[in-house]
C-alpha cells in the first residue's frame, strides 16, 4: 500500500479526521542467535521490507481511534483508560506504548491512527514488535519527544515485558527500529553495542517460508524457556560469578557445568535416562527434571552465541557454505536441545536441506539443487524458516519444499524472497 492510498482509507476510516503524516517499521527476520537475546548473547537480525504501516493525525480531545487495515473493529479509548483490556486484542499495543510514554511524564494528545501491514500475522516475523515501534516512531515524532531509535526499542521491549505479558527479549524491536538495508545488524544484547555487517550473500537469496501453522501457547512456552535459562543460571552461579549465561564460552560450559550440574545430570540430558554413569549404575534421574531440562537449554544458548560470531566472520569472508552449515547446526539445537521447533517447522527445515541431496527426496528433484542452510528464526512453535538458497534454485525450491511439506503436514507453506530494508521512519508522499 502506497501512502496514497493509505490517506485515503484514513480518510475513508476518520472522515473527520485531521490531515494524517505517514510511517513505517519493518519486521525482521533474525539469521542466526536465536533465544539467547534474553541471555545477553549476540543475535544477527536484518529488517525487512515487509512490515507496517501507519497514517496517523492529532486530535483536539483526549481520545485514541484505532483501526487495523487486517483486524476490524475500530477500537476508540480515551488516554485515561489506557489499561489491558483482552477485547482490545491488537489495539493494546498502541495502549500499551501510549500508557508507557505518558507514565513517563510526556503530555501526549489524543491521535487517529489506521495501520496496515503486509507482515504474516503470527508468523515469527516479528509483527508485534513492528507495530509497537511504528506507532512509538509516529508519537515520538507528531509530539516532538525526540526518543532516539535506540530508546524507542527499550519502550517497546518494556510494552512486551511490562504491559502485554511477553517477557520477550530486545532483538525484534532494535532490529526494527535500527534496521540497515544490504545489512545485518550484529547486536550484543547485554550491552547494545551493534554493528551493522554488509549482507554480502553473492548469488544466494534469503528464502522464508512459513509453515502456517498457528502458534498455540508461543507465549506462554517462550516464558517458560525463559524462566529455565534462569534456572540454568542459578546453578550456575553456585560455581561462577556471572550476570548472563552467554558470558560463558563452550569450554567455560564444559568446565563450569561438570561442577555445578554434576555427571549425572549431564549424562542424562546427553544421553537419556538408559545412560551409564562412571559407576557403572543407572541414573536415578528422568530426562524432565528440572535441572536436566535447565542444562539443555543452557548447552544450546552458550553454544548458539559462539555459532553467532562464527556466521558473522564467515558472512565477511563470503562462505556462505559455512554460513548455512551454522544455520543448521542451530535449527538441530533448537529442535533437539531448547526444543522449541516442532514438526512443521522441522518439515520445513528438513525439506530445504534435502535438496541438495535430491535422492532423500520422493519428487523429481533437479540434479542439484544448492541450499546452503535452512533453520526456524524467531521463537519458533510455528512461524518461519529462513534458508539461503542460489538464485537460479528459487523458484525449484519454492515448488520443492512447498510440495514436501504439504506431503508431509497437510498444511501449505507461503514463501517470501527476503528483502532487507531500513529501520523505522517517516514515509512522504
Ligand atoms: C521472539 C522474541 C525475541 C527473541 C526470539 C528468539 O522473537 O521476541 O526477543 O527471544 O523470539 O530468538
Amino acid at each position: 500500500m502506497n501512502t496514497n492510498e493509505l490517506r485515503s482509507e484514513f480518510n475513508r476510516i476518520f472522515p473527520d479526521g485531521g490531515e494524517p503524516r505517514f510511517f513505517y517499521a519493518p519486521g525482521r527476520v533474525n539469521i542466526i542467535g536465536e533465544h539467547i537475546d534474553y541471555n545477553g548473547g549476540m543475535v544477527f537480525p536484518c529488517a525487512l521490507t515487509l512490515g507496517t504501516y501507519a497514517a496517523i493525525a492529532k486530535r483536539e480531545d483526549n481520545l485514541m481511534r484505532l483501526v487495523s487495515g487486517n483486524i476490524e473493529p475500530p477500537i476508540a479509548v480515551s488516554l485515561e483508560k489506557l489499561e489491558y483490556r483482552k477485547e482490545d486484542g491488537w489495539g493494546n499495543n498502541p495502549k500499551a506504548i501510549t500508557k508507557l510514554l505518558t507514565d513517563m511524564g510526556h503530555k501526549l494528545g489524543g491521535f487517529d491512527l489506521y495501520v496496515w501491514g503486509n507482515l504474516p500475522n503470527n508468523a515469527g516475523l516479528s509483527s508485534s514488535a513492528s507495530v509497537n515501534v511504528l506507532v512509538a516512531t509516529a508519537l515520538n515524532t507528531i509530539f516532538g519527544l525526540d526518543m532516539s531509535p535506540v530508546e524507542i526499542a527499550l519502550l517497546c521491549q518494556r510494552a512486551e515485558n511490562e504491559y502485554l505479558g511477553v517477557n520477550c527479549g530486545i532483538m525484534d524491536m532494535f532490529a526494527s527500529a535500527m534496521g540497515k538495508k544490504d545489512h545485518a545488524i550484529m547486536l550484543d544484547c547485554s550491552t547494545l553495542k551493534y554493528e551493522y555487517v554488509p549482507l554480502k550473500l553473492g548469488d544466494y537469496r534469503l528464502v522464508l517460508a512459513n509453515t502456517n501453522n498457528p502458534r498455540s501457547l508461543a507465549d506462554s512456552k517462550y516464558n517458560q524457556r525463559r524462566a529455565e535459562c534462569e534456572e540454568a543460571l542459578k546453578i550456575l552461579r553456585t560455581v561462577c560469578d556471572i550476570t548472563n549465561l552467554c558470558e560463558l564460552s563452550p569450554d567455560q560450559f564444559e568446565e563450569y557445568s561438570k561442577k555445578a550440574f554434576g555427571e549425572e545430570v549431564i549424562r542424562v540430558a546427553l544421553y537419556g535416562e538408559n545412560a551409564i554413569l562412571d559407576s557403572g549404575e543407572k541414573p536415578k534421574l528422568t530426562f524432565d527434571a528440572p535441572e536436566v531440562t535447565a542444562y539443555r537449554r543452557a548447552l544450546h544458548v552458550i553454544n548458539e552465541n559462539d555459532r553467532v560470531t562464527k556466521a558473522k566472520e564467515a558472512l565477511e569472508f563470503g562462505d556462505i557454505s559455512e554460513l548455512g552449515a551454522l544455520m543448521n547446526a542451530s535449527h538441530c539445537s533448537l529442535q533437539v536441545l531448547y526444543e522449541v521447533t516442532g514438526k512443521e517447522l522441522d518439515a520445513l527445515a528438513y525439506a530445504a536441506v534435502s535438496l541438495n541431496h535430491p535422492q532423500t527426496l520422493d519428487t523429481e528433484a533437479p540434479a542439484y539443487t544448492k541450499v546452503h542452510g535452512s533453520r526456524m528464526t524467531g521463537a519458533g512453535f510455528g512461524g518461519c524458516t529462513v534458508s539461503i538458497v542460489h538464485k537460479d534454485n528459487v523458484d525449484d525450491f519454492i515448488e520443492l519444499v512447498g510440495w514436501t511439506y504439504t506431503k508431509d503436514t497437510g498444511l501449505v507453506a507461503d514463501f517470501y524472497v527476503a528483502e532487507t530494508d531500513d529501520g523505522a521512519r517517516e514515509v512522504y508522499l
